[in-house]
């Protein structure tokens, strides 16, 4: 569906019409008004579609594109959400100083006990192969990031606090590098 940026379809009949019943005598001008509204609203809407995100991520952006089966896409981009929200909640987590709910957030649902939740053995036979590396990267750095962290809890200070951050940034690391190279839509 095209989503007109420009004046609606509707508005721009009332205003059709008004100006072809208006009765001050200046009909030819306001006629003429309409045209240009129409016209303008025209470009507004050509040009609001070019600019649209949907475009823009279908366009050629250099990243690769990986076609997948359409219930496969919707998978992996729930998939995806949940990383998002994993982190956010594993964050909020250390935030609190909880580091056993923060380190179980890791591991079952980023990291490699996640790989059933996430259906990733099938994803991955429809991934090149260096898009499946990074996801199985992504899983490792996770469940490393539960080794650090329970280190770092025994053994409390600057250093472990460091390697805490490391470790969560492996895990980032691997979201990005494969955002930057690969694209599904
Ligand atoms: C193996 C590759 C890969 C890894 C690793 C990966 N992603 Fe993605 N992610 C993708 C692709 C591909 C898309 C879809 C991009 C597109 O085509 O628009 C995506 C989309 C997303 C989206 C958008 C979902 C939606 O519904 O639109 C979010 C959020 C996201 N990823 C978060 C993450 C986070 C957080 C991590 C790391 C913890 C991560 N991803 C790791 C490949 C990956």
């Amino acid at each position: 569906m095209i989503q007109s940026r420009g004046i609606g379809v509707s508005e721009a009949g009332k205003i059709f019409t008004d100006a072809w019943l208006g009765s001050d005598g200046k009909e030819e001008m306001q006629i003429m008004r309409t045209f240009t509204v129409l016209f303008v609203g025209l470009l507004v809407a050509i040009a609001g579609c070019s600019l649209s995100p949907k475009s823009a991520t279908a366009g050629d952006d250099g990243r690769e594109l990986v076609k997948l089966p359409p219930i496969m896409q919707e998978h992996m981009l729930a998939n995806m959400r949940d990383h998002l929200a994993a982190l956010n909640d594993l964050l909020a987590e250390l935030a609190e100083g909880n580091i056993d709910k923060a380190t179980a957030i890791a591991e079952e649902r980023l990291g490699m006990s996640s790989l059933s939740l996430h259906g990733a053995v099938q994803l991955s036979k429809f991934m090149p192969q260096g898009m499946a590396m990074l996801g199985a990267r992504m899983h490792h750095a996770a469940s490393r990031f539960v080794i650090v962290a329970r280190d770092a809890e025994l053994d409390p200070g600057r250093d472990s606090q460091r390697n805490v951050y490391k470790a969560l940034q492996e895990i980032t690391d691997n979201c990005n590098a494969c955002h930057q190279t690969y694209r599904i839509r």
